[in-house]
């Protein structure tokens, strides 16, 4: 099947540059908070309304066999995956409206075929999914927002405080990332809230999947991929 991005020109891109060069040293402290403090801030409407329509794009019986392509731009990975993954429901989420507009979900949630693009905010999307019991086959995190700067570590989603219900929402998650320290970091907080014994590990790939990927291939960057395993019903300790 032709692939969307099977060549590997292109823009290049600069490789992370950050003061931080091992994994934080606050992150279990951050995480134990958060296992302590379930995050409860109020849900935004434009993000609630978002959900809705998804829900009612969904067909009866596809609620079991959901992939969530989580930060999934121009949506050119969701697709991708909707061709990977037949009898799947892919739903792209992304909060950029200008790279929606590539895939025509910039107004409101599009489905076409097994794909649904949407445009919504991430943490409050996935805790809407968690309200919902929707419990995913697999969840996709591509090159999610590197937030370089030590101080910065709770933007990381891994520090986040809806870490925990991303968790939850179980299923095959996979981060990928062009930063060893983020990547080392996901994974220590997986196994951190899971138990599970999570490795990052080198993605060795020539077809990459998404836009950012391909950038970064591109760029001869070192890509990274942390999969954990979580199940029907993550067990978040
Ligand atoms: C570096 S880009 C990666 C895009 C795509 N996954 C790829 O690999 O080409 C990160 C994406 O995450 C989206 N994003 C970042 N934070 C978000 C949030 N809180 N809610 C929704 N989307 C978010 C951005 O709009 C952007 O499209």
């Amino acid at each position: 099947m032709p692939h969307a991005y099977s060549t590997l020109t292109g823009p290049r891109s600069a490789s992370v540059r950050s003061g931080q060069a091992q994994p934080h040293e606050r992150l279990p402290e951050v995480l134990a908070r958060h296992r302590e403090a379930p995050w409860r801030a109020p849900v935004p409407g434009h993000t609630a309304a978002a959900f809705e329509q998804v829900c009612r794009l969904l067909r009866a019986g596809e609620s079991d066999r959901l992939v969530l392509d989580s930060g999934c731009g121009s949506g050119v990975s969701s697709r991708l995956f909707g061709e990977q993954l037949p009898g799947h429901v892919v739903i792209g989420i992304d909060r950029s409206a200008a790279r929606l507009q590539r895939c025509g979900a910039h107004a409101s949630a599009r489905r076409q075929g097994n794909c649904i693009w949407v445009r919504a905010e991430l943490a409050a999307f996935w805790r809407l999914a968690g309200r919902a019991g929707w419990r995913l086959r697999r969840h996709y995190l591509l090159y999610p927002n590197p937030w370089p700067k030590a101080r910065h570590l709770r933007r990381r989603w891994h520090a986040h405080p809806v870490f925990p219900d991303l968790l939850r929402l179980g299923g095959r998650l996979e981060m990928r990332c062009n930063w060893r320290v983020y990547a080392d970091e996901f994974a220590a907080a997986v196994g951190l809230l899971t138990g599970l014994p999570i490795q990052p590990e080198r993605l060795c790939i020539d077809r990459p999947c998404s836009p950012h990927e391909r950038k970064y291939l591109a760029s001869g960057h070192a890509l990274y991929a942390v999969v954990a395993e979580l199940g029907g019903a993550a067990a978040v300790a």
